[in-house]
């Protein structure tokens, strides 16, 4: 039974996993302060706590396990948070087993069911008797209220839901369903408002970005065309891109519209047409290396960054060694590199999950530091240069700093005496500290 609490009630998020969830939280928010919930100052002073959750790895969801426990003594020792509910991945993943022991949370809603969860928290509070809610609906497209946002100045819009591919290691399909698109128009309404109350940069984001088609009449090219049009917009990204959609169409697109910023997301995964194949990425080395090639030939300021998985069934050391020659020739800003974690329900957890842990590890120390090495060259190749960067916030350090992004999305830190977010300053690169960049203000130019 849940214990009996007061209206208005403080409702807060803790927010696990990746873009799709940060943009999920800013609408629940949205849903709920519409329904009259008062959205709590910090999590521990949440009276309802939603955790909204991630499955993409074993670890991801361990995290939000030993965070439920710890939630759960606070509530038996009397303190907050009083109902906890699941929300995200997990909960659709895991679904009604979360409400039994040992878990026993109180609530637990799937990414499609967003919109009844006023009404859910509402007949929790009444009956006292928790509630399950998963599975996949079509007609659940959320909205982020623009002010809901952090003050940053690039705003997640997202797209579409879902995703049609088959990675063979990846749980995403299963908790997030099949592509399912938000209309243009919803789409060019929602970046609007974000522009008329102040913003200038939007990110447009989905599982795979560049898979959007719209009635046979719109891909992700028409679409960026169509968002460039928004006026006072000034720049768009996106977040992420499939590699075997990555059109030559879509690459021009970019090149000849200078709202949109120059930088990819680009998971490669492997760099062994073995694992690919295994990996069902439906795309070779050559046509992944044949694809930055021309984005690099049409968009020379052009940054990329990938995911890497080492340790998936049956990677020999032959194999990951072409993931190390990949990532030294494309020569990537950023990796974001995991060791394979079989997903139950994901088609690869049939495979016997053969590559010991002390090799994953290894050959995961080894990428990193291989990445580390290569973009040491990309960094120090930059210094000297002057870039053109937005401000999007005063640093914490050093004093008098403020943080700014390039097109490129490349970050730099620059001591000025003033400023605001979304400013253009000039700045000459004076050094590099991990993969943030140091530089100096330039004297507007007249
Ligand atoms: N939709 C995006 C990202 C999906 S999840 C894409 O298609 O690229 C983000 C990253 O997590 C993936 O790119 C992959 O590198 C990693 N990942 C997904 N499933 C994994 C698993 N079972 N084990 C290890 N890493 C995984
Ligand atoms: Fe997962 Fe592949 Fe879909 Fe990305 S494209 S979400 S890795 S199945
Ligand atoms: Fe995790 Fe779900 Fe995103 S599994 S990576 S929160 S789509």
């Amino acid at each position: 039974m849940a214990p009996a609490l007061d209206r208005p009630l403080a409702v807060g998020i803790e927010t696990f996993g990746c873009q799709m969830n940060v943009y999920d939280t800013a609408a629940i928010f949205g849903l709920l302060e519409a329904a009259g919930f008062r959205r709590a100052a910090r999590p521990d002073l949440a009276d309802i706590l939603l955790l909204n959750t991630c499955s993409v790895r074993e670890h991801a969801e361990q995290r939000v396990l030993s965070h439920l426990g710890e939630l759960q003594r606070r509530r038996r020792d009397g303190g907050r948070p009083r109902l906890i509910g699941i929300v995200g991945c997990m909960a659709e993943r895991l679904g009604g087993a979360l409400l039994a022991p040992p878990r026993g949370v109180d609530l637990v809603v799937g990414v499609d069911q967003y919109d009844r969860l006023p009404a859910l928290l509402q007949s929790l509070l009444d009956s006292g008797s928790g509630e399950t809610v998963t599975g996949h609906r079509d007609d659940a497209h959320y909205v982020a209220p623009p002010e809901a946002y952090p003050t940053n100045n690039s705003h997640l819009v997202s797209i579409h839901k879902g995703c049609d591919y088959r990675c063979t290691y990846c749980i995403v399909p299963e908790t997030r369903g099949p592509q399912r698109e938000k209309s243009p128009s919803r789409i060019l309404e929602e970046i609007r408002r974000i522009v008329s109350s102040g913003g200038v940069e939007v990110t447009l984001l989905g599982q795979n970005v560049t898979a959007y088609r719209w009635q046979e009449e719109l891909d992700f090219a028409g679409l960026l065309d169509l968002v460039a049009g928004v006026e006072g917009l000034q720049r768009i990204r996106f977040l992420t891109g499939h590699p075997r959609d990555l059109s030559e169409r879509l690459l021009r697109t970019m090149a000849a519209q200078p709202k949109i910023c120059p930088a990819l997301h680009l998971p490669m995964q492997s760099g062994s047409d073995r694992i690919l194949r295994r990996m069902k990425r439906l795309y070779s080395r050559q046509e992944y290396l044949a694809r930055v090639d021309l984005a690099r030939e049409l968009m020379p300021d052009l940054t990329l960054s990938s995911d890497f998985i080492v340790g998936f069934p049956g990677e020999t050391e032959a194999d990951f060694h072409e993931t190390l020659e990949v990532v030294r020739r494309v020569a990537y800003d950023q990796l974001f590199s995991f060791k394979y974690s079989p997903r139950p329900g994901a088609p690869a957890a049939r495979l016997r999950d053969d590559v010991p842990a002390e090799d994953k590890k290894r050959r995961l120390n080894e990428l990193m530091a291989v990445q580390e090495e290569v973009w040491a060259g990309v960094a120090r190749a930059q210094l000297g240069r002057v870039w053109r960067a937005s401000l999007e916030g005063r640093a914490r350090r050093p004093a008098g700093a403020w943080k700014a992004r390039t097109a490129n999305n490349r970050k730099v830190l620059v001591r000025l005496p003033d400023g605001r977010p979304g400013d253009m300053v000039s700045v000459r690169i004076t050094g590099f500290h991990s993969t943030t960049f140091l530089g100096e203000l330039l004297p507007k130019a007249r």
